[in-house]
């Protein structure tokens, strides 16, 4: 079965009951490189290549590519969740605090290949690759993305 063809039959909320669900079930497809390859971005008007592969009612799928350095905008996720797993490399997830004083910075994660990670709608966070190497990850959001926000970084 293609890609596209096992997210079409996994990706179903009547078959997935909440977001740690999800990431099961993300992962029990054991996605791979040669699989998603095709799929891949290059960056064009931002610092990364952004790709929504799929999407239904229930979910949406992006491939992320990240050049050496690159990193997202500071962003929450609207009413969505996410699970995310890295596919190649190496990323900091670092993540910010709404707070009244505006965004703050909280912490920072380390993540490599084939680790996973989840993201609710409320979490404010961005992606950096610290490393020489591409890092290309793969999301999944329910409902799809919609109403998320960016924060201004300066
Ligand atoms: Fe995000």
């Amino acid at each position: 079965m293609n890609l596209i063809d096992k997210l079409n039959s996994a990706l179903h909320s009547a078959n997935i009951k909440n977001t740690q669900e999800l990431h099961k079930v993300i992962r029990s497809l054991n996605i791979s490189l040669d699989e998603v390859s095709p799929f891949i971005k290059q960056p064009s008007e931002l610092e990364y290549g952004r790709n929504v592969i799929f999407s239904n009612d229930y979910a949406e799928v992006i491939i992320v590519y990240l050049p050496s350095f690159a990193k997202t905008f500071i962003h929450d996720h609207g009413s969505s969740a996410g699970s995310l797993f890295i596919i190649q490399g190496k990323l900091l997830n670092i993540l910010y605090d709404k707070t009244d004083e505006g965004i703050q910075f909280s912490k920072t994660e380390s993540y490599e290949e084939n680790d996973g990670f989840l993201v609710q709608g409320d979490t404010i966070h961005m992606m950096y690759n610290p490393t020489l190497s591409p890092v290309i990850s793969f999301h999944v959001y329910t409902p799809p993305l919609q109403n998320s926000t960016s924060y201004p970084s300066n």
